[in-house]
């Protein structure tokens, strides 16, 4: 029987919970994992929170209100034992590495919401009004766990996932190491069959497709119940009822994104953390870590009576040059110096163009730099450059009578372009953005052609200075568009592109009321007016060399 406390929980959920679903249209509210501070960010933490800001900025483009929430995993057994390495207390040595965090987002123009760190005081209310809900519904006891543990993972291990003996084989260089202590338990295997409906009844809970499988392969296998607390381990929060133990540092993490939610001068209950933004629908994350979002923290939910995320989102890995990245290989790249060196839109456009979503993908530097080149560089950068030069040459700077609708029909440009927004925005909702920049990249190469086909250096010899004026419109005009719908992924470009065509527009400014307008008057083709003088023409992006080596 329910406590009448969780009764009234109850209540409050179910109420929360429908006014949250009537709102939810124009709301959307995703996280990156929160990682751990052990060292520095690398470019695996990067990629997904290149990918978490371009949806964000993709939904906040289309007008939806977005929380975004990234943050930092502070406790468990690697921390601690980082920082002792290194002589600091391990609050003074999360606060140093958090804050490279913080510096490589500010370097990627990445614009989250929250910065959530699971050593914030408000987060270990949340933890143990959680931990005594789970408590009250009979899902935690005491037994003995005996086994492998892997500290880098911060997991158990089965005999199955170890490889020589006692080695992870994520981690094969680490020893894992026996334990045989008394630990809480989550009673997981309670949830069996409710994890099994919630896979049939939203099929799209874990993508994509290969990931789902992976999870319901697993769970049929029989789900063990976990243990979610550790002893002789004082880096994290005590048990409320046995603070000889420690809460196991999943347990605690999976829940800071909930804390995050909470509005900065509100009293830390679940209470006040689910009242806006929660369930969220899009949890990102990699492969490595879809168990504990799949399996166990919707099971964790349930046992809590708390809704569920609507999708967890599991991507693939990277790799360098074919390779694992390692530390031990020497073969890792470090996100810092490749923004100084690139600039920060290129590294988004790769990760973004070049990695189809949910794939492992590679880094390779000569791709990299070559890719950039062909694509920013020369289809799209020589583009605008030179199409703007001839509108000096030809116009004077000036088609000011000349909007959308004065360009046929059957224009090449306008043809593809009408239909490209929603092309795009299709490829985005489902995540591709590979396959919406190659749409976007596509109508710039067409345009390349148009403007060598139509010669608009020989029509304006013939004197048929309304054709020139339509070319030249036509082809700004796509550009432009494109700059609109390649704005979720390389900002600043699509800043200086607008500035070129003499807009006032600032994509980076997220507060900014008008980007809503400009969904209405900027998405589709047609919207340029170019009534003013333009300013210089400038090349937007600076061909790349390769480092010497
Ligand atoms: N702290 C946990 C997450 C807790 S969420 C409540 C954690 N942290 S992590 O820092 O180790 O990893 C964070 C993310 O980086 C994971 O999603 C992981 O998949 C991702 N990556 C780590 N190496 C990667 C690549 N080489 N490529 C792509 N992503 C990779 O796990």
């Amino acid at each position: 029987m329910f406590s009448p406390t969780l009764i009234n929980w109850k209540l409050i959920l179910n109420q929360n919970f429908i006014l949250m679903n009537q709102n939810k249209t124009h709301t959307f509210a995703l996280t990156t994992p929160l990682y751990y501070v052990n060292g520095v960010p690398h470019i695996g933490s990067a990629y997904t929170t290149i990918i978490a800001d371009a949806i964000a900025r993709f939904k906040r483009l289309k007008g939806d209100e977005v929380m975004f929430v990234t943050g930092t995993d502070e406790h468990g057994q690697k921390i601690q034992r980082t920082a002792q390495e290194k002589g600091l207390n391990p609050q003074e040595h999360c606060d140093a590495i958090v804050s490279s965090f913080q510096e490589l987002w500010q370097k990627l123009d990445i614009q989250y919401d929250r910065f959530t760190r699971t050593t914030a005081k408000a987060h270990e209310s949340i933890v143990k009004e959680f931990f005594e809900r789970v408590w009250q519904k009979g899902d935690i006891y005491l037994a003995q766990q005996k086994g492998w543990y892997c500290v880098a993972c911060e997991e158990f291990k089965e005999k199955r996932e170890l490889v020589n003996e006692h080695y992870c084989a994520i981690h094969p260089n680490k020893e894992a190491e026996w334990r045989d202590e008394e630990n809480y338990f989550f009673r997981l295997s309670n949830y069996q069959e409710k994890l099994e409906n919630l896979y049939t009844e939203k099929p799209d809970f874990i993508q994509p497709e290969s990931r789902r499988n992976e999870v319901l392969n697993f769970v049929k296998q029989g789900l063990q119940d976990f243990s979610i607390s550790r002893v002789n381990m004082d880096w994290g929060f005590p048990v409320p009822h046995d603070p000889k133990h420690t809460i196991y540092v999943w347990f605690d993490a999976l829940l800071a994104y909930i804390t995050a939610l909470l509005e900065p001068e509100c009293e830390p209950t679940l209470e006040n953390a689910i009242s806006k933004w929660y369930p969220f629908n899009l949890h990102l994350i990699g492969k490595d870590i879809l168990r504990f979002h799949a399996v166990y923290f919707p099971a964790m939910l349930m046992s809590a009576e708390l809704p569920l995320p609507d999708h967890v989102f599991g991507h693939g890995f990277l790799t360098k040059d074919g390779l694992k990245m390692g530390k031990s290989s020497g073969n890792t790249i470090d996100p810092i110096e490749l923004v100084n060196r690139y600039s920060c839109d290129a590294v988004r456009y790769y990760f973004l163009k070049e990695i189809e979503f949910g794939k492992d993908g590679d880094f390779n530097e000569t791709r990299f730099v070559n890719i950039l080149n062909a694509d920013l560089a020369n289809d799209l950068g020589n583009l605008l450059n030179r199409t703007l030069g001839m509108l000096n040459k030809y116009c004077q700077g000036n088609i000011s009578d000349l909007t959308g609708e004065n360009i046929a029909q059957d224009n090449p440009l306008k043809k593809m372009s009408l239909e490209l927004t929603n092309r795009v925005f299709k490829a985005y909702d489902h995540l591709q953005f590979s396959q919406g920049c190659e749409e976007i990249l596509t109508l710039i190469r067409i345009c390349n052609k148009y403007i060598d086909d139509s010669a608009p250096w020989k029509l304006f010899k013939e004197q048929k200075q309304t054709e020139v004026e339509q070319i030249l419109y036509s082809i700004l005009e796509s550009v432009r568009l494109s700059a609109y719908l390649l704005s979720p992924i390389i900002p600043n470009l699509a800043n200086a592109i607008y500035q070129q065509l003499g807009f006032e527009v600032d994509f980076n400014n997220k507060n900014n009321v008008k980007l809503s307008e400009l969904f209405t008057n900027h998405s589709h083709w047609g919207k340029l007016l170019i009534n003013k003088d333009l300013p210089k023409p400038q090349p937007i992006f600076t061909r790349l060399e390769m480092p010497e080596k």
